[in-house]
């Protein structure tokens, strides 16, 4: 059966460079890179110039580059290591939090916790489209306010959010202690979209090796020189004490030079993958009566088409789908063994009932035209199927 993978914004192969890359490093060279002897020194030389090489791409220095096990680290040191470093410094007072409230669940559930705690949240309100609003971010900043969180390119609905004007919006009330921070969770735009960390006012940024054909559980939090946080985990004073624990050294080496890739190649594929989303979803919501799109039509990443699918189930969708040999994703989550819809769709405005009919197709390296055609005239035959036998389902 023809195999279709279109989920790469959930993960992303390795690319044959990048593993040749990170192979001596499981062996040949396997110092520690924290040993003062040469082993040790021969793995801490190569994973400080990953450090350089990442933190040159971004136009950040070399200091401001933290290595750690992912994004959901990464948003988990940003944002609670925020909270704490400021509690510390402000005893007795009350922290507050800007967010959007389509930000992945490893900020969200973050922020809920700290919402546990005391902390005050603001939440962001978002159009129909995911965009957030800047004069609600401006009128919302407070002198207590201790990091907006605001994510780059939203993973469900492929949305970007205006990022350079965020930035400029809490860059021009900053107080002399630098607070509030600006943070994003730029998983998804990393490989397509330009990140230049002082031109966007950025203080803090997270960022996942496998979403852009490097390793898995390796990733960096951005991390602005004078920025404070606490460290989450207890132990060794490793990654400038703000992340103990040995570093992933094959991982850092490969997450570098997938980023060196990307550097050759990403503006020629992003277009290419900007156009095969743009024909898919004219396809799609030309072919599938009352199928919509989610997300901006414009702003949105290049690898993301996401639907909404009245009276067909998310699941459902993906079984069968998957049946056909092609892998896309839904934006449900399963808690407690029951299906919840996505908390970006209803942020949106998205009705629940729909919200549970969405999927998510992320285009990669291997997509192309004609399998995309494939997946389209699949998804049309699955879609009236399930209509079909959903009594609840007018035409
Ligand atoms: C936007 C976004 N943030 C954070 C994460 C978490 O990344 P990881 O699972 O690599 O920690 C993901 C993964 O899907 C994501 O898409």
């Amino acid at each position: 059966m023809k195999k279709i993978y279109l989920d790469y914004a959930a993960t992303s192969p390795v690319e044959p460079q990048v593993l040749k890359a990170m192979e001596p490093y499981f062996n040949r060279k396997f110092g520690n890179p924290n040993s003062v002897h040469s082993w040790g020194q021969e793995a801490r030389s190569a994973m400080e110039q990953s450090r350089k090489q990442v933190a040159d791409f971004f136009k950040a220095q070399t200091q401001e580059i933290i290595f750690l096990s992912g994004a959901t680290e990464a948003n988990n040191l940003a944002v609670k290591g925020a909270v704490q470093a400021w509690q510390k410094q402000n005893p007795g007072k009350t922290a507050h939090l800007i967010v959007s409230p389509i930000e992945h669940h490893c900020v969200l559930d973050t922020v809920l916790g700290l919402k546990n705690q005391g902390i005050k949240i603001t939440w962001l309100k978002t159009d129909k489209y995911g965009l957030v609003d800047l004069k609600q971010i401006k009128n919302s900043i407070q002198k207590n306010t201790v990091l907006v969180s605001v994510i780059f390119g939203n993973n469900e609905v492929g949305t970007i959010q205006p990022i350079l004007k965020i930035g400029e919006i809490i860059k021009n009330v900053k107080n002399k202690q630098g607070y509030p921070y600006f943070h994003t969770d730029a998983v998804q735009a990393v490989q397509y979209l330009k990140i230049n960390v002082k031109l966007m006012a950025i203080d803090l940024f997270s960022a996942s090796a496998h979403k852009f054909y490097g390793p898995k559980g390796v990733g960096f939090l951005f991390c602005k020189k004078g920025v404070s946080l606490n460290k989450q985990l207890q132990g060794g004073s490793q990654e400038h004490n703000l992340r103990a624990g040995t570093e992933n050294v094959p991982g850092i080496i490969g997450l570098a030079k997938a980023l060196e890739l990307i550097k050759t190649n990403n503006f020629k594929e992003s277009q290419r993958l900007k156009s095969l989303r743009d024909d898919f979803i004219e396809k799609i919501t030309t072919t599938i009566p009352k199928a919509k799109l989610t997300g901006h039509s414009q702003k949105r990443l290049p690898h993301i088409a996401s639907f909404v699918m009245p009276g067909a189930e998310g699941e459902a969708m993906l079984l069968h789908l998957d049946s056909k040999g092609i892998a896309a994703s839904s934006g449900s989550a399963c808690t407690s063994g029951k299906l919840e819809p996505s908390h970006v769709l209803l942020s949106m405005g998205v009705k629940p009932e729909a919200a549970h009919s969405s999927l998510r197709f992320s285009l990669g390296k291997n997509t192309n035209k004609r399998d995309l055609e494939y997946t389209g005239e699949n998804l049309a035959k699955i879609v009236k199927t399930l209509r079909q036998m959903n009594p609840l389902y007018k035409a």
